[in-house]
């Protein structure tokens, strides 16, 4: 039997594992994290992520081919793939603090295995890393003379949070990149084998290993800049009457633009989007691709000031005055179906509303145990699960996370029991405003000139 083993037993490496896990029974996977809680809630019916169906998809293989371990020396030592999954956050000290990768995780893994091998292993870098980081990979690992041999492929993964099950399932494509020599070659296709039992061969892309690290941040480069785009129209859209949601239709049903990802909202969130723009942005600067770098560096300025000119809006409808005035949030997490708040808009939206001095009280379906760690020690906020219960006597509902919970609310009950007059901010544009106007809401969509009846 072949053993695969994870380390990083986050929202990547964990669904991905079990995805293999279940799609291939003869391979045994363990996923091996430092963090003995997280791999306490794995082996648990209290998964520590959550992501709808995950459970369905770990409960089968848990404890036949799939295990969750402290024990990542052992793994290491078993291993014929060795997944590396760990976080690469923005990092926050020292030379490029505010725009590079954090590869401080990465690193202690490869030094790690290292220190662990016995046998020639294939090393996949999982996370996502800077173009180039496979040679800081292989000069780790060969530093010892070369034995055993370590093949080093790059394999980024592309799931998207809240549908990481069906995109593990049916991946738009599998891109694995590896050397060039022999030996690169056979890694590459013992990987692909591994994918090939669910995914159809002409979906799995093999490049170089340069091509694939790169390949992972320019996807998500593009699918950032998609909303930065769209949401700027939605400025210029709110001051000229035009509606930003028809205008995205308009132009995304040509078929060279496409309709996907162009929902204006109150700006992207999640843990990827900026963190991956500004390291491509550090990688050119130290390229000297100064004009190249200012070029995708305005995506993420454009996604903060989105999220500015959101709040700015709040507080000149509501009369330039937010003092004691309460608040509900209509969710926290970064997007629907996740209770990840990582890079959340709504983190900053709430603190920008506080410093109005606004009452808030923060309603998710679940993200709440974050959204009370991100907003610890400010004054001012309180979390309710129920979002009725939220907005009773409230001055305005901020909808900012596009749960479909919040659509099956009952609004003209929730207008009842508001401060009057009352207003509604959709951050995601997912509610029907010319209803909510008629049942006696001040309603600002994104991107749409404002109902009112001021
Ligand atoms: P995460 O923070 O959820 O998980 C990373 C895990 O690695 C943590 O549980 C941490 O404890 C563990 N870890 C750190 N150092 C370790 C070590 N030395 N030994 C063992 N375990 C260690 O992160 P994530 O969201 O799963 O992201 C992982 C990588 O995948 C990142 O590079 C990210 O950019 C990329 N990615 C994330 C997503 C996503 O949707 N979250 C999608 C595609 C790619
Ligand atoms: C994103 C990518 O979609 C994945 O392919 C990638 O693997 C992942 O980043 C990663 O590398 O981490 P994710 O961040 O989980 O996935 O979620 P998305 O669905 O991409 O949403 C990101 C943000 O953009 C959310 O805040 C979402 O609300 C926002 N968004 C998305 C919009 O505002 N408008 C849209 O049309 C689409």
């Amino acid at each position: 039997m072949k053993t695969i083993l994870c380390i990083g037993a986050g929202y990547v490496g964990g669904p991905t594992m079990a995805m293999i896990a279940r799609k291939c029974p003869d391979i045994k996977v363990i996923v091996g994290d430092i963090n003995a809680n997280r791999i306490q809630a794995w082996q648990s019916d209290r998964l520590p992520i959550f992501e709808p169906g995950l459970l369905e998809l770990v409960q089968p293989c848990r404890g036949k081919n799939l295990f969750f371990s402290t024990d990542i020396a052992a793994g290491i030592r078993e291993a014929d793939i060795i997944f590396v999954s760990v976080n690469t956050p923005t990092k926050t000290f020292g030379e490029g603090a505010g725009m590079a990768a954090d590869l401080q995780y990465w690193e202690k893994v490869a030094r790690e295995i290292l220190a662990n091998a016995t046998k020639d292993t294939i090393v996949v870098e999982k996370s996502t890393l800077p173009v180039r980081t496979a040679e800081a990979m292989a000069r780790i690992l060969h530093s010892h003379g070369g034995k055993p041999h370590f093949e080093i492929l790059s394999n980024p993964e592309f799931l998207a949070e809240g549908t990481a099950v069906k995109d593990l399932e049916a991946p738009d494509r599998v891109l694995i990149g590896g050397a060039t020599t022999a030996s690169g070659q056979r890694a590459v296709q013992a990987l692909a084998d591994v994918y090939a039992r669910w995914v159809p061969r002409e979906r799995i892309l093999t490049t170089n290993i340069w091509s694939s690290e790169l390949s992972k941040l320019v996807a998500n480069a593009f699918l950032a800049q998609r909303i930065s785009s769209i949401n700027s129209i939605a400025a210029l859209a709110e001051v000229t009457e035009a509606e930003v949601d028809e205008v995205a239709r308009a132009i995304g049903m040509d078929s060279r633009i496409g309709a996907k990802f162009l929902k204006a909202g109150v700006g992207f969130g999640g843990s990827c989007f900026q963190k991956d723009i500004l390291n491509l942005v550090y990688i050119c600067r130290h390229y000297h691709l100064n004009g190249v770098a200012d070029y995708w560096e305005q995506v993420v300025r454009m996604n903060e000031q989105h999220k500015a000119r959101f709040v700015n809006r709040i507080v000149s409808a509501m009369f330039n005055t937010l003092a004691g005035k309460r608040i509900a949030i209509f969710g926290f997490a970064f997007k629907a179906d996740t209770g990840d708040t990582r890079e959340s808009p709504a983190i900053g939206i709430c603190r920008r509303l506080l410093e109005e001095h606004a009452e808030l009280v923060v309603s998710d379906p679940a993200a709440l145990d974050n959204a009370k760690t991100d907003l610890r020690g400010a004054a001012g906020v309180t979390f309710e699960p129920d979002p009725v219960k939220a907005a009773a006597g409230a001055h305005a509902l901020v909808v900012l996370t596009d749960w479909a919970e919040f659509k099956a609310l009952d609004y003209a009950a929730i207008h009842r029991d508001m401060a009057q007059p009352a207003f509604l901010f959709d951050g995601r544009n997912m509610l029907d405003h010319q209803a909510l106007h008629t049942i006696g809401f001040n309603v600002y969509p994104v991107g749409k000139p404002p109902l009112t009846h001021l």
